[in-house]
């Protein structure tokens, strides 16, 4: 499977940080944020992604990740997304880059402590739909929140003010190729945005939708409160890349 990395949109909830560079470049303890969802890829085995990125200062990934080589990445290949339109929206932009297979995407601002290995594997021999990553949280009102019932997701409610769980939908999801005709059809939300919770949805409602509940911590770090988490929890020790992904002397960027 290859892997696609969502790293567009602006950034607005961390200005004035982002005035002046891309989010999923700000610093996370010892390494920019975006390594951490290329090692969690890497970790799965998978070696051919796609980074999708926006706004003014999309040429620094290619400074800081080049063709990924040294990061132990087979294949690094760029896109840019215009504007900010949405999770969905910057998805769409993989459609040649999946060629008709399954993909792993994940949230460029996404920081987990394990690894997807066995999910990404499970995945892989399912016929077809799509499959996501729950965690338990405290603050449930600020994700996705999955309803489920046994073995089924049965409703995913974007942000909802009454969440029906504490399961958040976390930003790693598992699609088949369909998922590109799913967002054609997905309209534009109260916010403007093509939601990835419309895009689960769609998958849900044909029954063609599998979770997991995610073991270890997981953090997003799109608000200030949660990128100082994210910096405390990788510098806490917790997260288990952090080991393969410690920098070494003489070894600027090697992630691997
Ligand atoms: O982190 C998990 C949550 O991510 C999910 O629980 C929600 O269901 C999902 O909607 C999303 O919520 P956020 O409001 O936190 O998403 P945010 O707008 O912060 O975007 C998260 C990442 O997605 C961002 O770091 C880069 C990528 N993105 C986002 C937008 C809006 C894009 O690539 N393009 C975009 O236009």
């Amino acid at each position: 499977m290859k892997g696609v990395i969502l790293a567009g949109g602006l950034g607005t909830r961390l200005r004035p940080l982002t005035l002046v560079t891309n989010k999923h470049l700000l610093p996370i303890y010892d390494r920019p944020m975006i390594y951490y969802p290329i090692q969690c890829l890497l970790n799965a085995g998978i070696d051919e992604i796609l980074l999708v990125t926006g706004g003014e200062h999309a040429g620094d990934f290619l400074k800081l990740l080049g063709n990924g080589k040294s990061l132990g990445i087979k294949e690094l290949h760029y896109t840019y997304q215009e504007g900010e339109g949405g999770i969905a929206d910057a998805l769409s932009l993989a459609e040649d880059f999946a060629d008709g297979g399954k993909i792993v995407v994940i949230l460029g601002d996404n920081i987990i402590e394990r690894n997807i290995a066995r999910a990404a594997e499970d995945f892989s021999t399912q016929a077809t739909g799509a499959k996501i990553l729950l965690k338990e949280v405290a603050d449930p009102e600020r994700f996705g929140v999955a309803r489920v019932e046994g073995e089924r997701v049965v409703e995913i409610v974007e942000k909802p003010e009454n969440p029906a769980s504490r399961l958040a939908v976390t930003g790693i999801y598992m699609y088949d190729n369909t998922v590109f005709q799913i967002v054609r059809g997905v309209n534009p939300s109260d916010r403007g945005e093509l939601e990835i919770t419309d895009v689960n949805n769609a998958y849900i409602k044909r029954s063609d939708m599998t979770y997991e509940t995610m073991a270890g911590w997981w953090t997003d770090a799109g608000t200030f409160q949660s990128l100082y988490r994210a910096n405390q929890m990788v510098a806490e020790g917790g997260a288990n890349h952090m080991d393969a992904a410690a920098p070494k002397a003489g070894k600027a960027a090697s992630i691997a």
